[in-house]
């Protein structure tokens, strides 16, 4: 039985999560990022996580030139950063304030958290490229996540 895509989006919609953006170079050493949602911690020992990458993101080649990436944990008050990052065609990076991570990819500034990453495997995913990244560091704190269900962002109750 076939599955209309729209509705697919629809049923996954109904999954909350948090919302991160996955930063990464080129192979000039130029900032790319994009906003993710298909994040997820996959191993403790060794430590292992893993994103989803669309194929068709103006970024997607980046992955496989810098063959590193970023977690960066959202707050609730960075909403404006998911939406820069999920738009296409702007530059991304303009005024977001950020340092360059010890594996080289942008680190963003007032996170929850950020994750650094070797990538040491890529599997096909139909359209997209599920990426394992080997953590190098990690680091985390605050309780104030901006979250993600049904297509609209949400906070934590006070
Ligand atoms: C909340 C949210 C979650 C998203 N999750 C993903 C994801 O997990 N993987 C992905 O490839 N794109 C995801 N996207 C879409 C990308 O952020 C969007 O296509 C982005 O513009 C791609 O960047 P680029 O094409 O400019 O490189 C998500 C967008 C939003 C708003």
């Amino acid at each position: 039985m076939a599955i209309d895509p729209r509705e697919l989006r629809n049923v996954m919609g109904h999954f909350a999560t948090g919302v991160t953006v996955i930063t990464t170079t080129d192979k000039e050493g130029r900032p790319f990022g994009l906003t993710a949602n298909a994040f997820t911690s996959l191993s403790l020992n060794p430590p292992l996580v893993l994103v989803c990458v669309d194929k068709t993101v103006d970024c997607y080649p980046c992955f496989e030139q810098s063959k590193v990436f970023v977690v960066n944990i959202l707050t609730e008050a960075q909403e404006h950063l998911s939406r820069r990052f999920a738009t296409k065609g702007i530059d991304k990076f303009a005024g977001v304030a950020y340092h360059t991570g010890e594996c080289g990819a942008p680190v963003l500034e007032d996170t929850m958290g950020h994750i650094e990453c070797k990538i040491v495997n890529a599997y096909e995913g139909g359209d997209h490229t599920i990426y394992i990244g080997e953590i190098l560091t990690a680091s985390a704190s605050g309780d104030r996540p901006l979250l993600f269900f049904k297509g609209k962002y949400y906070h934590l109750p006070q």
